[in-house]
């Protein structure tokens, strides 16, 4: 068995990758490290045999590795990474930060979609994996079929990304915000006779007072959205709406750096008061006017997780809402239909858990995958 070291286990993202590699069985494959940035020392969990935990700083120790995993986040990555390939570590490290993803020689990986770029890369000897930009893996986990028949010419993608995204305080400041929204209004709300206006008032009082705490999403979200995510490139557009083309593009293997023309991708990112699932309005211009039996079953068999929800009231009730999806694999891909604008103009809604495919599920399955 190879040892893998695992890093940031214990925050959001790690704590699911756990969970879904002690579901898959993935511990029996493998002899765990469990390192710790904060509690060297200390105890490994209970199911993985109450190991010492090693230093997440310490070169020599991680040096010792085959193969690192870490979700411990962009920080980390940036201190450390560097050091180990200087000292002549010549493992895998797979990676959930956007540190090293658009380094010429990484690999963004998502399997179910881009395999082939991954094992030609293990071919060639390249060494970092890292998992994609949420939004990015869950869209094309829902429109891999669309891509691998090339049949997209352009696309936008405009977002409802949930709080996860931000960090596990985002999901809190964001529950704190409604339960103190409800309080400023709850004598109000118990009598079926007060006025909605008014409660609308002592509502936008409330969001406006500068009570509500916001010290991670810097406004209010409660009741509220937020049409910017992540840094200010400074020309108009946010850096999570950059990685959308710059991303997907390399998760495909195209684009200038390989020699092909990518896919124009572009859209706005927006925050809404979700827990942990990310959804996509998209409007895709075809190459050709393909019928929708043909794209519902091109969209259906395209990942194993895609799943294509007929485009009537009730199955979108039912079965693409963040809610329905939280917690699942599935990446339902409904509400599709050919718009006004002609027969290649297709409208598509999609929803991914941020946390399964958007960060834990293809970091586990590079593990899997570089076991053999
Ligand atoms: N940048 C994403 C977001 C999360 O803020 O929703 C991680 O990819």
């Amino acid at each position: 068995k190879k040892s893998v070291g695992l890093v940031g286990w214990r925050g959001m993202v790690g704590s699911v990758l756990m969970q879904r590699m002690r579901d898959e069985g993935d511990f029996g494959l493998i002899d765990p490290v469990f390192f710790s940035t904060s509690n060297a020392g200390g105890r490994a969990p209970e199911w993985a045999g109450s190991t010492a935990l090693q230093n997440a700083y310490d070169i020599e120790a991680l040096k010792k590795l085959p193969i690192i995993v870490t979700a411990q986040g962009g920080d980390y990555t940036t201190e450390v990474y560097p050091k180990l390939r200087a000292a002549g570590w010549t493992g895998i490290w797979i990676d959930a930060a956007s540190t090293l993803r658009m380094k010429n020689d990484a690999i963004i990986v998502l399997d179910p979609v881009n395999r082939d770029v991954i094992d030609a890369a293990l071919q060639r000897g390249v060494r970092d994996y890292i998992g994609g930009n949420c939004t990015v893996s869950c869209m094309m986990m829902g429109l891999a079929g669309l891509f691998k028949h090339d049949l997209i010419d352009w696309m936008t993608s405009m977002t409802y990304q949930a709080a996860s995204g931000g960090g596990a305080q985002h999901m809190r400041e964001l529950l704190t915000q409604f339960g103190l929204l409800n309080a400023s209004v709850k004598t109000e709300l118990a009598d079926p006779a007060s006025a909605i206006l008014e409660i609308d008032r002592k509502v936008l009082a409330t969001q406006q007072s500068g009570q509500l705490p916001t010290e991670h999403f810097g406004i209010p979200l409660a009741g509220n959205l937020i049409p910017w995510i992540d840094k200010d490139l400074g020309n108009g557009m946010s850096r999570e709406e950059w990685k959308g083309e710059a991303e997907t593009n390399k998760i495909l293997g195209r684009g200038e750096g390989f020699g092909t023309t990518p896919i124009p991708i572009d859209g706005l990112c927006v925050r809404i008061g979700a827990m942990r699932c990310h959804s996509q309005a998209l409007t895709i211009k075809l190459k050709r006017d393909v019928p929708m039996d043909e794209i519902a079953d091109i969209v259906s068999k395209g990942t194993a997780w895609a799943k294509f929800i007929p485009n009537t009231k009730e199955d979108t009730l039912r079965a693409l809402s963040p809610v329905s999806v939280t917690g699942t694999l599935d990446i339902p891909v409904g509400r599709m239909r050919k718009l006004s604008m002609g027969p290649e103009y297709l409208g598509a809604f999609t929803i991914g858990d941020q946390l399964l495919w958007g960060a834990a599920e293809p970091l586990r399955r590079m593990l899997r995958i570089t076991l053999g």
